[in-house]
């Protein structure tokens, strides 16, 4: 769990290993704009922006692809005067002018283009975080961590980021740059929520291990997790095709059976406490070692105010359990094996080894797993102690 209570926007955090202070929510701006047809119009945008920003909120979450360049262009309007006062993140790699092989990807030609393009439309001299929107597999990292330190040796950025890349890929590249001197990533943007926890098993150890701070984007798994779909929506949507009343055709993210039974739990949980299934979901991200600022998203003002009262309450270990009960994922070979008691045993010869009895600082897996979760192939975990509680 984070050691650290979240209270309030203005409740600053670390982006990993860096000063730069970041708000516990991130404002997501995906949203902002309506020409992906599913957005908010620009004055619902700028009533949310005030409204955040009106409350502390200093941390921006925005990429040049959104909304074709209007996000950035939004934003560079509603920030205007009070640029140094916000930690603004902008993202490039996905391709901006379809057609053109140069226009996307994460090789030095298209991060220069694209850093200055975001910065005209956002109407600023510098980012604070640039983001790797995702991994292209074809740049060599040296190329792709050469040119980002360029670019924050030039001024035009301050930190960077890595969005949607394999746990092994951001160690090599950091671990080059930490050989060369360059900058290394602090922090990784990724799918996160109790609907998709699939970066427990890999993505969240090497983020743990490397001092990187966790940013989950998507957290209500695109507004599934809010409870406003229902099984009955899916069997509907399965007989008569994709309705237009789920909102979400244009998503990546669609309702299934399994992410609708965890939005029950959510569901019921928040009944339980009198609050909102959004207000649930995003605080369980809280409890996630490693989890620095979330990213949700809004299309209306009133989901924006309904997601910040997230951050003033702690859920108690019996609605944790339950919430951990129905959403948690096979960790899957090795990782399963690898905290069975028997396979503890084989390594240690059965003495306790660690700096703590239960294992702490050993498994890299304990913060994120309960025993009861082990449901793959491997031997389940001998008792509570290998897996920890
Ligand atoms: N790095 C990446 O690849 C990546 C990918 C995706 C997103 N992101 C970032 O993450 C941000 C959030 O993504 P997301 O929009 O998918 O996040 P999300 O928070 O999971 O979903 C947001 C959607 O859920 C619904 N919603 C939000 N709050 C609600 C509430 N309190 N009650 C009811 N419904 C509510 C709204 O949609 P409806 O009103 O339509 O239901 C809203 O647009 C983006 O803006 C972007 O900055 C990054």
């Amino acid at each position: 769990m984070n050691a650290n209570p979240i209270t309030s926007l203005d409740h600053y955090r670390l982006l990993g290993r860096s000063g730069l202070r970041v708000s516990p929510l991130c404002l997501g701006t995906m949203t902002f704009g309506a020409d992906w047809g599913w957005g908010a119009d620009d004055d619902t945008s700028k009533a949310i922006f005030d409204a955040y920003a009106s409350r502390g909120g200093n941390f921006i979450d925005t990429a040049n692809f959104y909304t074709n360049g209007i996000s950035e262009r939004l934003l560079g309007e509603f920030i205007g005067p009070e640029r140094d006062h916000f930690v603004l993140a902008t993202k490039f790699a996905l391709n901006m002018r379809p057609g053109n092989p140069n226009a996307g990807g994460n090789h030095r030609k298209n991060m220069v283009r694209s850093v200055e393009d975001s910065l005209r439309r956002l109407g600023t001299d510098y980012i604070d975080l640039y983001w790797l929107h995702a991994w292209d597999f074809t740049t060599p990292a040296d190329e792709v961590m050469r040119a980002l330190d360029d670019l924050v040796r030039a001024g035009k950025i301050l930190h960077v980021g890595a969005s949607n890349t394999p746990a092994w890929k951001i160690a090599q590249a950091n671990t080059i740059s930490a050989l060369m001197g360059w900058t290394r990533f602090v922090a990784i943007q990724v799918e996160y929520s109790l609907a998709v926890r699939d970066v427990e098993r890999e993505l969240l150890p090497m983020a743990r291990e490397a001092g990187i701070a966790v940013l989950p984007w998507s957290p209500l798994a695109g507004g599934i997790l809010t409870g406003k779909y229902s099984l009955r929506d899916l069997c509907n949507q399965k007989a008569e095709g994709p309705q237009p009343w789920f909102g979400l055709e244009n998503r990546s993210l669609l309702p299934t059976e399994r992410r609708l039974g965890i939005a029950d739990a959510v569901k019921s949980v928040a009944k339980e406490i009198g609050r909102t299934p959004a207000q649930v979901a995003l605080n369980w991200l809280f409890t996630r070692e490693g989890v620095v600022s979330l990213i949700p998203g809004a299309r209306k003002l009133e989901q924006f105010e309904d997601n910040l009262a997230a951050l003033d309450f702690t859920l108690d270990p019996a609605h944790l359990r339950k919430l951990e009960a129905v959403s948690a994922i096979e960790l899957g070979c090795p990782h399963d094996d690898l905290c069975s008691g028997q396979v503890r045993d084989l390594i240690t010869g059965g003495a306790v080894v660690g700096s703590a009895a239960d294992g702490e600082n050993v498994l890299p897996h304990k913060c994120w797993r309960l025993p009861t979760t082990n449901t793959g192939n491997c031997p389940a975990p001998a008792s509570a102690v290998a897996c920890g509680t």
